[in-house]
């Protein structure tokens, strides 16, 4: 059986296609894991595709990826800049993690320069639009390969 990688999303990106279209597209969610999943068939991975606009339930799915997953693919939204939880949760998780913004977010306001995040992520992707998430899935195969 192939491995699984959540792909876990935070607060707001439910409305993805819908929402501040200019910052950050039209593709929605379902678009997100069909390129995932093209990606996944091709290094061996299956997708989980998750996502809360709360920030116990986001640990609560990092503390099921303990169990269910061997990699994290996170764009953990506006708890990137505030939520040292999701932090500490993602430092209980064995696999690698992998952070996706889909916005450049060291070309926007100050606050969002900072990620709490990115102190446990292996890699970062930023201002690729909805491609980083197929980009983080390729890097992912790599480091489990
Ligand atoms: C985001 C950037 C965050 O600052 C913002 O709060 C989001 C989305 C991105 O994907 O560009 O909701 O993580």
């Amino acid at each position: 059986m192939s491995k699984t990688i959540y792909i876990l999303n935070g607060p707001n990106l439910n409305l993805l296609g819908k929402r501040q279209t200019d910052i950050y597209g039209t593709e929605t969610l379902e678009d997100i894991v069909s390129d995932c999943a093209k990606v996944g068939k091709e290094v061996g991975l299956s997708v989980k595709l998750l996502q809360s606009n709360h920030e116990g339930e986001i640990v609560e799915m990092i503390h099921d990826a303990r169990e269910e997953a061997a990699g994290i693919i996170i764009n953990p939204a506006a708890y990137s800049h505030t939520s040292v939880a999701i932090l500490d949760a993602l430092n209980t998780f064995e696999g690698p993690v992998l952070e996706v913004h889909i916005s450049n977010i060291h070309k926007r306001e100050a606050f969002r320069h900072h990620s709490f995040v990115s102190e446990r992520a292996e890699g970062v992707i930023a201002g690729f639009g909805v491609n980083g998430y197929a980009l983080a899935m390729r890097h992912m195969g790599a480091l489990l390969s």
